[in-house]
């Protein structure tokens, strides 16, 4: 941190402005006196009252420019959609067997929530009218009404109880907002709602800052789907079990799915193992002291910078990247330039990728490992059990850590120092349970290779044709080039 911000930031304290609220919003008031009905779902219908609000929230449908965010280009001016699969190619391997591995897309504005669920490969809708808990607006209805159908009917006939004309429709207003007086306020009491009880928040204490961060809580985590004997989906959590305010681990959340038998919803090809899955832990990642969670910095803040449109002065309701609005939301704190700034980002992420590369690769070395053992075991051949259950247990260990920083979505930026903590112990448990299965593999008389052949490129190819088309010029991201010598894949190939 540069001298100058620092002494800006004690300035602004000493000033007596609170962080976050340095530049308050002049008081926005109703543009024309309309009532907006009690559950009005209808943006159109809130947007009669505040047209600025409701236009800029319309804008998350356009495109970004291409270029200005180097990992999260999401969806650009040539309508290219990118895909975390081609940019990381172990996760190809890694999710392999079900839809995470047909097709992984990088995030793209709030408009497409429900139209990328449309057009994505119907693989990954296949847990039901469940997936649609954080892409309609009507999600909180709907469970309440329906119940068990909500959760166990099939994707689409779950969005046909949607009102024709909303079923692209993505968050709205009802999703944030009180109608009667626009305070903030959660829709989803069933799943954040009971996931704040589980860690004990008294909800009369949250502060207007924890507000503007849980209101995107409620679909930035990550979440698991319960599943019955016949594997239909009956319901959906927060893994925040042993967990507390400000300080959700991924320690806590390993244990806890892992635990839970219900919630193994797909069987890894490589391994054979039955499994949870971890998703966007947006909220859990930037909540565990992160320097800026620790200065009350809330998501809003970053993503729903104030703007001026004409006379007024509001939240942006273009959510996006901050780095696509050229640094704006930073700078209501930061008084160094834009391309600093930028820079600062840039190196968080690229040492993240560098990492998450090196650990995601540490642990699908395993995995082709582990699926050597059985390979061997199916020979009639036999392998030492203590060795064997020991090596699965870290490679899990491995797993869901690289998972967890993989999936979530600022690549390291929400919280440098604990993303590259997680996936340093990610290598470790790997990297422990490569050894392990080495030793059982020599031990039975196998001789392995220096080098294992990931066969990256049967991943690659075996996964969805529509998009793959696409993505052949996306570049394959690994920063520092220690790639190369530490595994020998050709990703050339790709
Ligand atoms: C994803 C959550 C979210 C959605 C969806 C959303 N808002 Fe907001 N809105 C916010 C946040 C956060 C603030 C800042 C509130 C604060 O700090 O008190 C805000 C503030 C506002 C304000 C107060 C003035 C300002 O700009 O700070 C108005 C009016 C408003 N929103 C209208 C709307 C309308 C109309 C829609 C639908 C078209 C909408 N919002 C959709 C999160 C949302
Ligand atoms: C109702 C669920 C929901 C809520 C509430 C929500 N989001 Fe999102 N958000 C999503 C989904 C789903 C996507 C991915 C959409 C896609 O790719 O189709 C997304 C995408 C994004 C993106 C990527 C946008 C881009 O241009 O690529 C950002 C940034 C984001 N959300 C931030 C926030 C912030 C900040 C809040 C709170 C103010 C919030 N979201 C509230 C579900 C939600
Ligand atoms: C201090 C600023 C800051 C705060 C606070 C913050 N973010 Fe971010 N966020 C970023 C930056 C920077 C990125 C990386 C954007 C990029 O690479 O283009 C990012 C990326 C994201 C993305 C992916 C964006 C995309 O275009 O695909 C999502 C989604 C997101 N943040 C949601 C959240 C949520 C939810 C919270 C609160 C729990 C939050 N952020 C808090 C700065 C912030
Ligand atoms: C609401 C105010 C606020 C906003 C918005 C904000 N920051 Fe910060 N930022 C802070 C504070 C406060 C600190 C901690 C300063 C300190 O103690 O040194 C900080 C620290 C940092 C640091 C040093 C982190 C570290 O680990 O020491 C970086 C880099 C940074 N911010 C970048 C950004 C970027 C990039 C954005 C926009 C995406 C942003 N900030 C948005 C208030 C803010």
């Amino acid at each position: 941190m540069q001298n100058k911000t620092l002494l800006s930031l004690v300035l602004m304290v000493v000033g007596g402005v609170l962080l976050g609220g340095c530049e308050e919003p002049e008081k926005v008031e109703t543009v024309r006196p309309v009532l907006i009905a009690e559950g009005e779902i209808d943006p159109a219908e809130w947007g009669k009252a505040y047209p600025i609000h409701y236009e800029l929230w319309k804008k998350t449908e356009e495109p970004t420019e291409p270029g200005k965010s180097k990992y999260k280009r999401g969806f650009d001016a040539d309508a290219i959609t990118y895909d975390k699969l081609s940019e990381f190619p172990f996760m190809a391997l890694l999710f392999h067997g079900w839809g995470f591995g047909v097709e992984y897309n990088e995030p793209r504005g709030h408009a497409y929530m429900l139209r990328d669920q449309v057009e994505i490969d119907p693989s990954r809708v296949g847990a039901g009218g469940v997936c649609l808990t954080c892409k309609t607006p009507y999600a909180p209805k709907l469970e309440k009404e329906k119940g068990f159908d909500y959760y166990s009917k099939s994707w689409a006939e779950v969005r046909d109880m949607i009102p024709e004309q909303h079923r692209d429709l993505g968050v709205a207003c009802i999703d944030c907002h009180d109608n009667k007086d626009m305070s903030l306020k959660l829709s989803r009491e069933f799943t954040l709602g009971r996931a704040l009880e589980r860690i004990n928040v008294d909800r009369a204490e949250l502060s207007h800052q924890d507000m503007r961060s849980l209101v995107c809580a409620q679909c930035h985590v990550t979440y698991n789907i319960e599943k019955n004997e016949d594997m239909k989906s009956v319901g959906v959590y927060f893994p925040w079990h042993e967990s507390a305010w400000g300080d959700i681990s991924v320690e806590n959340i390993i244990k806890q799915i892992r635990g839970d038998k219900s919630v193994g919803e797909w069987t890894q090809k490589v391994t054979g193992y039955k499994m949870p899955f971890m998703r966007h832990p947006e909220f859990e990642l930037f909540s565990r002291n992160s320097v800026h969670w620790m200065a009350d910095v809330a998501c809003a803040d970053c993503h729903m910078p104030y703007v001026r449109v004409g006379s007024s002065k509001l939240s942006d309701h273009r959510v996006t990247s901050p780095l696509k609005s050229d640094l704006q939301a930073c700078r209501q704190c930061h008084s160094e330039t834009p391309e600093w700034l930028r820079q600062q980002v840039i190196a968080i992420q690229d040492r993240t990728a560098s990492l998450l590369i090196r650990s995601g690769y540490a642990t699908a070395t395993a995995a082709k490992l582990i699926e050597r053992v059985h390979a061997v075991e199916a020979e009639g051949k036999e392998i030492d059990q203590q060795l064997y259950e020991q090596a699965k247990d870290f490679y899990m260990e491995a797993f869901f850590r690289t998972l967890y920083i993989g999936g979530e979505n600022s690549m390291g930026f929400h919280n440098p120092t604990e993303a590259m903590r997680i996936l340093g112990d990610s290598t470790a448990f790997a990297t422990k349970s490569e050894a392990l299965l080495r030793q059982a593999l020599t031990k039975a008389g196998v001789e392995v290779p220096i080098t294992v052949n990931l066969e990256i490129e049967k991943y690659l190819n075996e996964r969805g044709k529509k998009k793959l088309m696409q993505q052949m010029d996306v570049e394959f991201k690994d920063p520092f080039g220690v790639q190369d010598k530490l595994i020998n894949v050709d990703l050339t190939s790709k």
